[in-house]
């Protein structure tokens, strides 16, 4: 079997713009776009339906029925056409007796369900936690579908979704999930994103190669529209803070807006090369948050081959002056090494210097640069 998640995971996902509307013909179109709009090439893998695909209740057998209003051709069909698109296909259940749109969940069917999704070519699955009986152990519930999805005989990635309830990061990883969500549902505005990067500051020292921490699917695109759309939504800026701060951590980046009406402006930014290399870094460290100061919170992370980035995130709406001191990322000017720093999303490099850097960071925006040490 293969090692699954050995970066964080990349696609798309039905939720945030389509909600129940969802279909055979636009899961096509979708998966079309992402290889005829350059989004395989840029790393993104999973093409993933989210809740509301099944009837209202099992077949005789007990087994999960696909709407054949939305999936006249069933899964296996759906399935079948992503693969032959070079994608991977995800599909959706819950660890409840419902889904959270009330549809049926895999609670006491996890075995059932598992060779179920498998036998369509299933090959990542997300888990929500709706309708959990109180009487329920939750570690243990989660635990038994890994281990339905092993038993599977095919590759599924395990996507744990309980919105950070039980502090996830202490045991998703153990219990076998690849990713496991770490809060609520996003909504599309900043005050939503920006709590969400808040409350996951300190929270990323599990993220590693095989399990990573879901911050949930990226709102970037959207403009107001779809399931969890918001007339106050973000702003092209804040777009970019979002995708920014997500690949910035480390995070799994599921795509959420309708790609193929998208701008060209976000199917730009969800392509960031420089970004985006971040995300997929090839040693998956954490991001360590240094410090706070005027709403603007500096992070230092190690990536391969040496290098390390840095990122200043202003939650503020007002533009700042943010002072990095090099000695707050271990790097004292008596060290007698300089840093060559690349800006990410400029490219601009700026001489090699010691002790410290000032920079302007927009309201609601950010800087990040690539560093390494130089004589
Ligand atoms: C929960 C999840 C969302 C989405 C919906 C579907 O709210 O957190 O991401 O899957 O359920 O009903």
């Amino acid at each position: 079997m293969a090692i699954l998640a050995q970066t964080p995971p990349m696609g798309f996902n039905t939720w945030n713009t389509f909600g129940a509307n969802i279909n055979e013909q636009m899961m096509l179109e979708i998966t079309d776009m992402i290889v005829e709009q350059g989004y395989r090439d840029a790393g993104y893998e999973y093409v993933v339906i989210d809740d509301c695909w099944s009837l209202r209740e099992r077949d005789e057998d007990g087994n999960l029925v696909p709407d054949p209003e939305k999936f006249p051709h069933g899964m296996k069909y759906v399935a079948d056409y992503v693969h032959s698109k070079g994608l991977k296909f995800g599909m959706y259940s819950c660890a409840g007796t419902r889904t959270c749109a009330g549809f049926p969940g895999s609670f006491d069917h996890e075995y059932q369900d598992a060779r179920l999704f498998a036998s369509w070519g299933v090959d990542f699955l997300k888990y929500d936690y709706c309708y959990f009986p109180a009487n329920g152990d939750c570690k243990n519930r989660y635990l038994t579908m890994a281990q339905a999805l092993r038993a599977s005989g095919r590759d599924i990635l395990f996507s744990a979704c309980n919105w950070g309830w039980h502090e996830p990061w202490n045991w998703m990883r153990s219990i076998g999930a690849h990713m496991y969500r770490s809060t609520g549902d996003i909504w599309d505005n900043f005050p939503s994103t920006s709590g969400i990067m808040k409350s996951q500051m300190d929270k990323f020292n599990a993220n590693a190669a095989g399990c990573f921490n879901d911050m949930d699917m990226l709102t970037v695109g959207m403009n107001g529209q779809g399931n969890v759309g918001d007339p106050n939504c973000n702003t092209y800026t804040e777009y970019e803070t979002q995708f920014a701060y997500w690949c910035f951590c480390g995070a799994p980046l599921m795509m959420g807006a309708d790609i193929r009406k998208v701008g060209e402006e976000y199917r730009t930014l969800l392509q960031h090369k420089g970004l985006i290399a971040l995300d997929q870094d090839a040693e998956c460290r954490p991001a360590l948050m240094l410090k706070e100061w005027n709403g603007c919170n500096t992070f230092v992370r190690h990536l391969a081959d040496g290098e390390f980035a840095i990122g200043v995130f202003n939650f503020h709406e007002n533009d700042q002056y943010a002072v990095v001191m090099f000695s707050d990322l271990g790097v004292p000017v008596g060290s007698g090494v300089k840093l060559a720093l690349t800006d990410v999303m400029t490219g601009e490099q700026l001489a090699p210097r010691r002790d410290d850097l000032m920079a302007e960071v927009k309201g609601h925006h950010f800087r990040i640069w690539r560093a390494k040490f130089v004589d």
